[in-house]
């Protein structure tokens, strides 16, 4: 792995968590891609409805914050951390997934989850979204939100297997 990327979504900061972890052992950039209407933390069912419409009506949310086009350019793999939203990748992800192209980048997803061990839908998503042979599906990474604290030896030895081939 050269030139890295950890680009995540994370609304209550399980993801975040990973990504810190990951970018201590193989020292890539963070990019948060967050959104620039807030969803509504402090009420879940608000949230989980209002996530739910996205998906339903396959939005794409305008982003805070991009990477420019040149400066995405600069990296060769893209570590793409997400949680798991109703079975399915939250839509701002979506929204980073098409605003690149990643014909020459391989993505490596990472998921955070209560349950949802395969990841749902949201690997065949982002199949959908990105160059074909672009998703490197052998090494999607799950973690359960319980698990996360103590999983530092579990993504160290995800990352050197990624390092093994790209
Ligand atoms: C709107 C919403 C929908 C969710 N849907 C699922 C789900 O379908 N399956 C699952 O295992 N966890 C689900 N979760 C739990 C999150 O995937 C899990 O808590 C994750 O770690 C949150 O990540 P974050 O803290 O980085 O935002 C959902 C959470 C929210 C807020």
């Amino acid at each position: 792995m050269r030139r890295i990327l950890i680009a995540y979504f994370s609304l209550q900061n399980h993801t975040l968590k990973v990504a810190e972890k990951i970018k201590e052992i193989c020292r890539g950039d963070m990019f948060e891609i967050a959104t620039d209407v807030e969803y509504p933390l402090v009420d879940f069912n608000f949230l989980a409805h209002v996530a739910q419409k996205q998906l339903e009506n396959k939005t794409y949310p305008k982003l805070r914050q991009t990477l420019s086009i040149e400066k995405m350019r600069e990296y060769d793999t893209i570590l793409l951390g997400f949680p798991i939203w109703w079975e399915d990748l939250p839509r701002a992800v979506c929204t980073f997934l098409k605003m690149y192209d990643f014909s020459d980048k391989v993505i490596v997803p990472f998921f955070t989850h209560l349950g949802s061990s395969f990841g749902g839908k949201s690997i065949q998503t982002i199949k959908e979204m990105v160059p074909q042979n672009k998703l490197a599906e052998e090494f999607v990474f799950s973690i359960h939100d319980e698990d996360i604290e103590k999983s530092d030896d579990k993504i160290g030895q995800w990352l050197k297997s990624i390092s093994e081939k790209y």
